[in-house]
């Protein structure tokens, strides 16, 4: 059983807190305070057959598995950092800030080619890309990667794209627009 402190939390969205894991500062603890676990199990679900094929975790935390906490149960995936130590902000968070965004304009948008190239090259969906639910990470030379760090899978009743890979590109390339399109960079 591992003690989380609700002071430490360092991330939080809609459904979940995020905590450091006290004993392995690379990882980080997801639980649940909104909600019940039902989109928990559909995240496990689809990270269970990405594990299966055998991606590479490139632009995708890795799960780790879940553990009883102080608070519930949590779920347990790399922490994304900066090559400083911070832990990574928003894409979100970057966007507020115009002059970051005007002197960062290349950089992003090569991020922004890589992590598409990603999501195709493993055929791995969003069931919405936002800007609040990927992370901005800064290298020291300026160049930035964006990591997915929610809203991963599928919530088709019959999943086919799970099992395709050309519907779920299709549906990739159909959500990737609509995301781009509404960046407005
Ligand atoms: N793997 C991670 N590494 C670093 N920060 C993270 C990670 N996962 C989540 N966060 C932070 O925690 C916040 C909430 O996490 P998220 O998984 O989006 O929760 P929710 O399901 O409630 O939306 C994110 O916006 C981000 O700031
Ligand atoms: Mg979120």
């Amino acid at each position: 059983m591992i003690t989380l402190d609700r002071t430490e939390k360092f991330g939080k969205g809609l459904h979940r807190e995020v905590f450091v894991h006290p004993d392995n500062a690379a990882l980080c603890i997801k639980v649940v305070t909104n909600g019940n676990q039902q989109e928990t199990k559909r995240e496990q679900g689809y990270y269970q057959q990405l594990q299966k094929r055998n991606i590479a975790w490139d632009l995708l935390p890795k799960f780790h598995g879940n553990i009883e906490t102080s608070l519930g149960p949590g779920a347990v995936f790399d922490v994304i950092r900066d090559p400083n130590g911070k832990i990574c902000q928003t894409l979100e968070h970057y966007l507020a800030d115009k002059d970051f965004i005007a002197n960062n304009q290349q950089q992003l948008q090569t991020a922004l080619i890589e992590l598409r190239e990603y999501l195709l090259k493993y055929h791995i969906m969003s069931m919405a890309m936002k800007p609040k639910n990927m992370l901005y990470q800064l290298s020291k030379d300026g160049a930035g990667k964006l990591f997915i760090i929610d809203n991963i899978g599928n919530s088709d009743f019959f999943p086919i794209c799970n099992y395709v890979h050309f519907f779920a590109d299709q549906k990739i390339v159909r959500r990737w627009d609509r995301f781009i399109a509404k960046l407005e960079l």
